[in-house]
């Protein structure tokens, strides 16, 4: 070798290196994508995770959070995950349906859950793990449930019976029981993506909307909302999910890891999901620009009476099996349905 190509190979060789060195060092990046504030109850998960994963693995991993739908609306969100262009997600459970896997929408059904304890049977046992699997043929793979809470009835006028929502225009997520359970009502629902409602609201596009009081807070909607009715009648929680290829083409070690922190991030989230809402009510009230009604006993049994034919009428699509799986859950902690 004469002097010439020996520099070269050396300098050829120390280049190579440098790549291989500039290689390992690129972390593996993770763009979670979420269309709700960073002070929500999936905010702070989303946060939770990314500290929780970038610690552990040492910088390895990196997580990109875009909160507030920076990235991507609802229905985007979800195509991006797909093409891989985000991949991590943790859309509510109501929006599900349009990606054709619509047994989700038995968490919408108004009434299905009697207590925390029954839900949390459910996504934590296997009715909740069947659903998840039911993602992967969709490319998708569900890692985790996260709570964020009941909703509550918003419009600019008072709602004390299920008659005071007739033909009021109501803003729901992509959900046909949801669009089943405002129809039940009389009212008019209009699907719509989540960072649109609060200017829908403000220009009477829609007259009112449904909500976890956080979600509501935390989106000014109390400044264009003077009542909400505290009728809790149905749950609204997320999955947790990624894209399928990107997860399982992750080295096993950090896999394992990202796992971890997201079973810790979940304990979070559904730790301070309950805390969140109870705030953000206190917040909302103590603002005075919205009246909150709690019903009586007696108008609770009215808007059950008039929601819970959404459970059979909605059997079709959501799936009799899956709605009579939820009851015996419910049943098991000794609730009749
Ligand atoms: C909504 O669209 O109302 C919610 O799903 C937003 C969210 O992610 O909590």
């Amino acid at each position: 070798m004469n002097f010439r190509t020996f520099v070269g190979c050396l300098v050829a060789g120390v280049l190579a290196a440098g790549g291989a060195m500039a290689q390992q060092a690129q972390p593996i990046v993770i763009k979670f994508s979420h269309v709700v504030a960073p002070n929500t109850p999936k905010g702070k998960a989303a946060e939770m995770f990314k500290k929780l994963a970038e610690e552990r693995t040492g910088g390895k991993v990196k997580v990109e959070v875009y909160p507030n739908s920076q990235l991507y609306k609802d229905k985007e969100e979800m195509e991006a995950l797909q093409l891989g262009a985000v991949q991590m997600l943790a859309p509510s459970l109501a929006k599900f349906g349009p990606l054709g896997v619509k047994e989700f929408e038995v968490f919408d059904l108004p009434y299905i859950f009697p207590s925390k304890d029954v839900l949390r049977s459910v996504t934590e046992g296997p009715v909740g793990q069947d659903l998840l699997k039911k993602l992967e043929k969709k490319g998708i793979r569900g890692l985790a449930y996260w709570d964020n809470g009941f909703k509550i009835l918003s419009a600019n006028k008072p709602i004390k019976a299920p008659e005071d929502l007739k033909g009021l225009k109501l803003r729901i997520q992509s959900s046909k029981v949801l669009d089943a359970q405002m129809r039940a009502l009389g009212a008019l629902p209009q699907s719509m993506a989540f960072s649109e409602v609060y200017q829908a609201l403000q220009t009477g596009v829609v007259d009112g909307t449904e909500n976890p009081p956080s979600n509501m807070f935390t989106q000014k909607m109390h400044e264009v909302q003077k009542h909400a009715t505290l009728t809790n009648h149905g749950y609204l929680g997320y999955a947790v999910i990624v894209n399928k290829k990107f997860w399982d083409g992750l080295p096993a070690d950090i896999r394992a890891v990202l796992e971890g922190a997201m079973n810790e991030s979940t304990r979070f989230a559904n730790a301070i999901a309950q805390t969140e809402n109870d705030d953000s009510l206190a917040a909302m009230k103590a603002s005075g620009k919205t009246d909150f009604y709690a019903p009586s006993d007696a108008e609770v049994l009215a808007w059950r009476k008039a929601l819970l034919p959404v459970h059979k009428e909605m059997e079709g699509r959501v799936g009799k099996e899956t709605i009579e799986a939820v009851y015996k859950e419910a049943a098991k902690l000794g609730f009749k349905n």
